[in-house]
């Protein structure tokens, strides 16, 4: 049921204030302000040496996204890899190991297999799916279920929001448990996520703007994306919604890797949508957004006010997204990047829902 929407995708957008409500809910103990996993891990995270995140498309971008937060919060080596490369490369996973494997559907042909692979290695499996009754979930030693309820569009969007948050939620446990982290940086941390819903709420608002954008970034061939630390998976997030649903090419980048060579691709006709919240990383940031202004290209800006006002260049386009600590930016500005691939669709008159080509569920390799 598309409620009053147009199509699941639209309605699913706008679920995510409360969806992500509902997973924060399982995961947090708001009474005292403390991160509270809804099961026990068979593993203690101070014997942990490394962890795996393993996944296909939009939850490898989750993935990525929490390699920053273990690094930072839980001082604890990542590696991330698309399911399909680490099953056949002979990932050296060692016993004791914690091997994270993050799906939608749970059915993921390749995540099933790595997440196989894994176990037979005798690493800690753990599974952060959203369909509690699949084969991943079932056959994981540990399952942390994202409760974003059924996802109905092939494009993810709720369940990527809720998938973030778990691994937040995760992260800060690691964190706790390793010590790193004082009873005061875990209430902060807390109080952070639990605001998480009332932004996504406010992002929300800039969707008039968004659709009006939309006609502009319809005309082009190609859009690029652009972001640091945690908004460079969601400058690739915003890359593959836009290629899936309205089928114009677009890639994402790390801002820094631009002058080695993307950069050859800026002119007039290409769109530069940049995220950059006002966070430690916004200087380094709006300097690669003045390479790509000194040739001509079209700046969309995603920032908070202050960045908006710092960031003194043309833009073609400034979304102004609320202020918020940094750390959980990226829940937040997955908003504007679905909303403009989905109102670029629109104007392009594809099948918004079923993109051509692709399914919901990826059960064979
Ligand atoms: C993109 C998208 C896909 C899925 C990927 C993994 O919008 O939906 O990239 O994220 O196929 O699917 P799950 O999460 O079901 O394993």
């Amino acid at each position: 049921d598309k409620a009053n929407y147009r199509h699941f995708m639209a309605k699913e957008i706008h679920e995510q204030p409360e969806v992500v409500g509902q997973t924060l809910a399982r995961y947090i103990d708001t009474a005292c302000q403390r991160v509270a996993l809804p099961v026990k891990l068979p593993f203690d995270f101070r014997e942990v040496r490394r962890i795996t995140i393993t996944a296909c498309g939009t939850a490898s971008y989750a993935g990525s996204v929490a390699k920053y937060w273990f690094e930072r919060f839980a001082r604890v080596p990542v590696e991330v890899d698309v399911a399909s490369e680490f099953r056949y490369r002979e990932s050296t996973l060692q016993r004791g190991d914690l091997a994270i494997f993050v799906s939608q559907s749970g059915e993921t042909a390749d995540t099933l297999a790595a997440l196989r692979y894994a176990k037979a290695e005798g690493a800690h499996t753990l599974a952060v799916v959203n369909v509690p009754t699949s084969t991943i979930a079932r056959e994981s030693e540990t399952v942390l279920p994202t409760l974003a309820g059924p996802e109905i569009g092939v494009a993810s969007t709720k369940a990527f929001t809720c998938q973030l948050i778990v691994l937040a939620v995760l992260g800060v446990a690691a964190a706790k448990a390793r010590g790193e982290l004082s009873e005061d940086e875990e209430i902060d941390l807390v109080r952070g996520l639990v605001e998480i819903p009332r932004l996504m709420s406010a992002a929300l608002t800039t969707e008039p703007q968004i659709e009006r954008l939309a006609s502009d970034i319809a005309k082009a061939r190609d859009v690029i994306y652009l972001g640091r630390g945690t908004s460079f998976p969601i400058a690739l997030e915003g890359a593959l919604k836009l290629k899936e649903i309205s089928y114009i090419h677009a890639e994402g980048y790390a801002a820094g890797e631009l002058k080695h060579g993307p950069i050859a691709l800026i002119d007039e006709t290409v769109p530069v949508v940049v995220i950059a919240p006002r966070d430690r990383l916004f200087e380094k940031t709006v300097s690669n957004m003045q390479e790509v202004a000194a040739r001509g290209g079209n700046i969309v800006l995603m920032t908070d006010a202050k960045g908006a006002e710092e960031a003194t260049l043309d833009t073609f386009a400034t979304i102004v997204l609320p202020d918020m600590p940094a750390a959980f930016t990226p829940m937040v500005y997955a908003i504007p990047v679905q909303l403009l691939a989905y109102h670029t669709a629109i104007v392009m008159g594809t099948d918004v829902d079923q993109p051509r080509n692709l399914a919901k569920s990826v059960t064979v390799e």
